[in-house]
């Protein structure tokens, strides 16, 4: 199985349903609540862990109960915790409000993932360097993973940059990155294209080649994906479903994608994988808990 290092943020998710998102000053009354595990760089760990990666996750925890319930939630799913750091500072959180149509609002309190310095990932370099690939998000210092990423481009891994969420980042990331995965608004911000069609993304998906990484896939929701490197640009086709909560789809695609790409080393072939499983979790409500395991991801592409 693949040997997958994720290098991010652990969050608790602190989900809300409503019928519909507050305006600005409004108080309005929730359908329901609930807590789960959550943090883009978690989530991507546990979806490949689900589907049987071997997993390390590199991240930073509060020493208070959502700290301890993140590792031990770590553990249970079978991920390597050597790297998981505790500090002072409390655990990241992310307060989510989540409409009937699955659209969701996110702000979230980086806390301790904001704690995790390039020296911690200095002293992973070993179990970077030993993976397959190394995956990377932004909701930690900028610093930090740079530093994750140059270590694995470095040693040979395929490094897989998810910029979430947008910020600006160094012209010199695109160069250390094997696989760049934005979705519609990160590549907007990241490129200043407005993506509305699979046609403006193809033009994104330019842009960022231009930036020297070596592959873009960006994710386009209900429109599909576009996968695209300096040869091909191809569109992956969204598949129809009922959406009633897309909190994490992009980090089960992600996840997902790095698993598939460990043991097929197709780009378009994990893309339409990962397609098939981010599809599947927006069915389902929470975050790593709507994720689909091995079997239910076979199910469906046979469909
Ligand atoms: O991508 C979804 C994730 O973003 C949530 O789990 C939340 O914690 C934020 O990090």
């Amino acid at each position: 199985m693949p040997k997958v290092c994720v290098v991010g943020s652990s969050n608790t998710d602190l989900l809300t349903k409503v019928k519909r998102l507050p305006k600005l000053g409004e108080t309005l009354i929730g359908q329901n609540f609930h807590i789960g595990f959550g943090g883009k760089g978690g989530n991507q760990a546990i979806m490949a862990a689900k589907l049987k990666s071997n997993v390390t996750m590199v991240t930073k925890l509060g020493k208070d109960i959502f700290g301890n319930e993140t590792l031990k939630n770590y553990k249970d799913n079978g991920i390597n915790t050597n790297f998981v750091y505790f500090c002072e500072n409390s655990s990241g959180v992310a307060p989510i409000f989540v409409d009937e149509d699955g659209n969701n609002f996110i702000v979230i309190v980086p806390g301790a993932n904001w704690e995790l310095k390039p020296d911690d990932i200095i002293a992973a370099k070993n179990e970077i360097e030993n993976s397959d690939c190394l995956v990377c998000q932004l909701e930690i210092p900028l610093e930090t993973t740079f530093e994750a990423l140059k270590i694995a481009r470095d040693a040979g891994v395929t490094t897989i940059f998810n910029p979430a969420p947008a910020r600006d980042i160094p012209d010199d990331i695109y160069k250390i990155t094997d696989i760049i995965i934005p979705n519609e608004v990160e590549a907007s911000y990241l490129t200043g294209i407005e993506i509305k069609s699979v046609d403006d993304a193809k033009k994104a998906c330019k842009v960022l080649l231009d930036k020297k990484c070596r592959s873009v896939i960006i994710t386009l929701g209900k429109l599909g994906s576009v996968v695209a490197d300096n040869i091909n640009i191809i569109h992956i086709k969204p598949i129809k479903v009922k959406a009633i909560d897309t909190t994490g789809a992009g980090d089960a695609f992600i996840g997902s994608f790095a698993h598939y790409y460990g043991v097929t080393s197709s780009i378009e072939k994990s893309a339409e994988f990962a397609n098939v499983a981010a599809s599947l979790s927006v069915c389902r409500s929470g975050t790593q808990t709507s994720f689909p395991s091995l079997k239910d991801i076979l199910l469906k592409e046979e469909k």
